[in-house]
């Protein structure tokens, strides 16, 4: 058996309600909260990163786990908000965390997929027998970013979810031989190389997701997955939460033909609303978007051992997959979630500065309770200050 060993998040310390963003650029505040599902809008300092949000997710998965960084021999960081044409996230992350110079160290990228690929391929690492007994980590992290005032920008948020990926895991086997794919190469979301805000082709992208529903599920029952009435959860990729809400009822369409709006909405209570918390509360992490679901999944209880678990990721460009996972434990305790609880409010003027900030080598007070912080560039190299490393 293979799967999830120990899980880790981070989160920003700051958010900016969406009823004072609407207010700012003169939109109805229901149209982002109940329209688009957006409550909150993670916002990172200038001093968090990438790179500081991956490190501290796979400290906590590390630390909470009790996984020795020893036992690491496979690290991917899953990101399209990295922070260096060549040298990767992972990279940063293995210094950061003083992980083992024998691993296999990379970044991978396909829009809001490449968390899932990592995962999936981390899988596939250990079922080859050439992790010779190690673990794989695996994290997703992104800062989502669109242009000021346009319709993605409601949607942004920022997060990384850290995965241990190992043989007889202790949270949820992964079913990696069972998942239906679809890919297809378009311009529905893309950011060019010189910018740093996302370019979207927003009903045209919704209409790539829809067809990564339908189609990657035909391919996973194709395979002799169960059908998704045997999932007592299911997770869908949130670019906003409402976006899940949708992705149900096109599945069960796909899966079941029509039903009444009143059958879809208990079975989407039932099923999908509790992984949807953390995407209220965050908006989009991108890559780490379907593995939050996992989270507030996990947060909102009541997970018993068995428990099904159907997860559709979907990266623009694009990439989707469908497959499942089964719960193993129960209870998990993630700080970082209870952590959302206590964030501190910002306002549009400190969001839009630190936006600004972002962009330039300094000029912010480095916060002194960060576990990572991004200090600035020397002669263009970035430079972070860590926390304690942990001992191997
Ligand atoms: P928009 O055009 O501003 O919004 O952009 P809208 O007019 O379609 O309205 C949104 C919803 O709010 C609608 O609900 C309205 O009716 C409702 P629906 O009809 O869909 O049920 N609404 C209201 N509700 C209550 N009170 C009101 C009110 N007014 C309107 N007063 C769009 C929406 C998603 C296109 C935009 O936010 C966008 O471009 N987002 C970025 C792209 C995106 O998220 N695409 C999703 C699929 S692609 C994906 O998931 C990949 C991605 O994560 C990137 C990656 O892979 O890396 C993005």
């Amino acid at each position: 058996m293979i799967g999830i060993d120990a899980l880790g998040y981070a989160f920003p310390r700051h958010y900016l309600p969406l009823s004072a963003l609407a207010r700012a650029r003169g939109a109805a505040p229901e149209k982002f909260e109940r329209g688009l599902g957006c409550v909150r809008m993670a916002v990172p300092h200038p001093a968090e990163d990438t790179v500081t949000l991956a490190a501290a997710a796979a400290r906590e998965a590390l630390a909470t786990g009790k996984v020795s960084p020893a036992d690491i021999g496979l690290l991917i960081v899953g990101t399209e908000t990295a922070v260096d044409h060549a040298k990767p996230v992972a990279s940063y992350v293995q210094g950061l965390l003083n992980l083992p110079a024998d691993c296999r160290v990379f970044e991978i990228k396909h829009a809001c997929y490449g968390g899932t690929a990592g995962i999936l391929t981390a899988c596939e690492w250990i079922a080859s027998g050439a992790n010779r007994g190690r673990k794989a980590l695996v994290i997703a992290a992104d800062i989502a970013r669109y242009p000021l005032g346009s319709p993605g920008e409601p949607t942004q948020g920022a997060g990384a979810a850290a995965l241990v990926i190992a043989a007889d895991p202790r949270i949820a086997e992964v079913d990696f031989l069972h998942t239906g794919r679809h890919s297809r190469d378009v311009h529905d979301f893309w950011r060019p190389l010189s910018e740093s805000d996302a370019r979207v082709d927003g009903a045209f992208s919704l209409a790539c997701y829809m067809e990564g529903v339908r189609e990657s599920y035909a391919r996973y029952l194709a395979t002799g997955g169960e059908a998704e009435a045997a999932c007592d959860a299911l997770l869908f990729h949130m670019p906003f939460a409402r976006m899940a809400e949708k992705a149900h009822a096109e599945l069960l369409a796909a899966a079941r033909g029509p039903l009444e709006a009143e059958s879809i909405s208990q079975d989407f209570e039932r099923r999908v609303a509790p992984g949807t918390a953390i995407a209220r509360a965050v908006g989009n992490t991108y890559s780490a978007s379907l593995w939050c679901g996992l989270a507030g999944l996990l947060h909102a209880g009541d997970l018993p051992r068995d428990t099904r678990v159907g997860c559709y990721s979907y990266g623009s460009g694009f990439c989707a997959e469908f497959f499942t996972l089964r719960m193993l434990t129960p209870e998990i305790m993630l700080p970082s979630v209870d952590a959302l609880a206590v964030r501190q409010e910002i306002d549009v003027a400190t969001y839009e500065a630190w936006r600004g900030l972002r962009m330039q080598n300094d000029g912010w007070d480095l916060p002194s309770d960060l576990p990572f912080a991004f200090v600035g560039r020397v002669d263009e190299v970035r430079r972070y200050r860590a926390a304690e490393p942990l001992s191997s």
